[in-house]
């Protein structure tokens, strides 16, 4: 191991690659642009479902492909890539139990306008360079159908997969997940929304129509030009940084946009796009709103809070009660930074949407449900300057046996250890999970001896992680316990890192579903 990354020091070169001058966000006026709303997608029309040929359910086309958006009244039109020319794409609206068909189609450029770093596995030179697989986050799929990272391909090639949507409620998002350069992908802006409903949620009256809007929220860099940079990190011979921290972000595809809301309840449908950044969300009045869903649905009731922390790739079902602000305008901030504008129009039109008091009931699994447990440790390895060159889980790597597989229908507590200093936002596909608690621990014990010795109390999870989960903040120096129950399928699933620098450079394991 010492010699390996001995080497990989050697190749560190001195000087900086020349970066081209990064715009100031902050020189832009804001609040300029109204905030866009991603369109519905609307299905070509229906065929049938593999396996079941009787049953026909809606089948979408959805083209990636590179475009130009302004992603701001002063700024030059931004190359981009997304789903037949929006970044996010095309919002899917569909319900519990619908399943629906999607031919993913890579229509992109032949090459990529972002630095690819292929020393890293999976990104090898001798492999297409624009490379795409469509993941359904959050989405209990079949394996087939899930995106799984080896299964890119490459531009004039599609895959057509099969989302039963058999779960509940809640906001799932798509976006690519390709071995080695998914952080590229996404950033380039391969995302989108897709919302599932059901009855639970309908017999709420949640402000619903044009009360109810999804934010979706990605830091970025631009150059003068507008255009996107991604920073490398000046060793020509490996440009992977270990995170991405950008000065502006975008909210549907705008940078400080604004939005016209009445005095009423709105509902947002919030999504952490970013590569990297922790979201710290706040209200300039300081005003309070509630929570009322996670990253897989409804929490059992509303949570009031003034301050939201949403960590990549988490989601935030979020009520946000406008009436007694009419003619303010409120500004919604990533702290310290603005990220768009709230307008409160003077009147309103009648108040039609409700906030219960009592959402959708999460009964807790009971920790002796689970028949395995795993430690799973997270873990960053350093050059000898201290600079990081790769995050593992476990200490394996992507290539390495599986050596998690769990059994269908089975339920296990995963503690995950993480030794290093950083928090990671860690994603299980497939599943939804519930979080049990955090608890610091001593490193070195653990480290020198494997030995698990807390130093701290038990920490219950925030009041707003206390619905169903497919990511979690596993925090530095911490064990994070959460307890999952492998249903649906059996088959091949990855379970990473969402820092998305972290799992292009392995920070992503697959994992077995087995029969009983
Ligand atoms: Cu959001 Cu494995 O992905
Ligand atoms: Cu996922
Ligand atoms: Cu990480």
């Amino acid at each position: 191991m010492a010699g390996a990354l001995a080497l990989r020091q050697n190749m560190q070169v001195a000087d900086k690659a020349v970066a081209r001058p990064v715009l100031d966000a902050n020189t832009l006026l804001p609040f300029v642009d109204a905030l866009p709303i991603p369109a519905v997608a609307r299905p070509n029309g229906t065929k049938p479902v593999p396996f079941h040929p009787s049953v026909h359910v809606p089948f979408y086309r959805l083209a990636m492909r590179e475009f130009e958006s302004k992603v701001h009244r002063d700024l030059k039109p931004t190359r981009m890539w997304g789903f037949g020319g929006s970044s996010p794409g095309p919002t899917f609206e569909t319900r519990s139990g619908q399943g629906l068909l999607v031919e993913w189609a890579n229509e992109l450029p032949r090459s990529h306008f972002l630095p690819i770093d292929h020393g890293i596995h999976g990104a090898e030179a001798n492999l297409p360079e624009v490379r795409a697989v469509i993941h359904l986050h959050g989405g209990k799929v079949p394996p087939e159908s899930d995106g799984y990272p080896e299964n890119w391909f490459a531009p004039g090639k599609s895959a057509t997969y099969f989302y039963p949507n058999e779960q509940d409620a809640a906001m799932l998002w798509y976006h690519d997940h390709t071995l080695g350069i998914n952080r590229l992908n996404v950033y380039a802006g391969l995302l989108g929304v897709f919302l599932i409903r059901d009855p639970v949620e309908d017999a709420l009256n949640l402000p619903r129509g044009r009360y109810e809007i999804p934010l979706v929220l990605c830091d970025r860099m631009f150059d003068k030009d507008g255009q996107l940079c991604y920073p490398v990190s000046g060793n020509p011979r490996g440009p992977w940084v270990s995170e991405f921290a950008g000065n502006a972000t975008l909210v549907n595809g705008k940078l400080f946009p604004y939005l016209d809301v009445e005095p009423r309840k709105y509902r947002f449908r919030v999504l952490n796009g970013s590569n990297s950044r922790f979201l710290d969300l706040t209200l300039s009045n300081g005003q309070e709103f509630c929570q009322i869903g996670s990253d897989q649905g409804l929490l059992a009731a509303p949570v009031p809070l003034k301050d939201l922390q949403l960590a990549p790739a988490e989601r935030a079902d979020l009520v946000v009660d406008f009436a007694g602000h009419a003619g303010e305008q409120i500004v919604l901030r990533n702290n310290p930074f603005q990220i768009m504008q709230f307008r409160v129009s003077k009147t309103s039109a009648a108040e039609t949407g409700s906030l219960p008091a009592t959402l959708r009931p999460v009964a807790r699994i009971e920790e002796s449900a689970a028949i395995q447990k795993r430690q799973l440790a997270l873990v960053e390895v350093d050059d000898l300057v201290g600079r990081p060159v790769q995050m593992l889980l476990n200490n394996a790597r992507w290539r390495d046996p599986v050596t998690e597989k769990p059994i269908l229908n089975s339920t296990e507590v995963w503690e995950l250890i993480n030794t290093s200093d950083d928090s990671h936002p860690i994603h299980l596909h497939l599943v939804r999970f519930q979080v049990l608690d955090r608890r610091n621990f001593e490193r070195f014990a653990f480290q020198s001896r494997g030995e698990l010795r807390f130093t701290g109390p038990v920490t219950p999870p925030d009041p707003n992680e206390m619905g169903w989960k497919d990511t979690v903040r596993a925090d530095a120096g911490m064990v994070t316990r959460i307890i999952v129950r492998f249903e649906g399928y059996t088959g091949r699933y990855v379970w990473h890192c969402h820092i998305l620098e972290h799992e292009d450079n392995e920070m992503m394991r697959p994992f077995d579903v087995l029969p009983k």
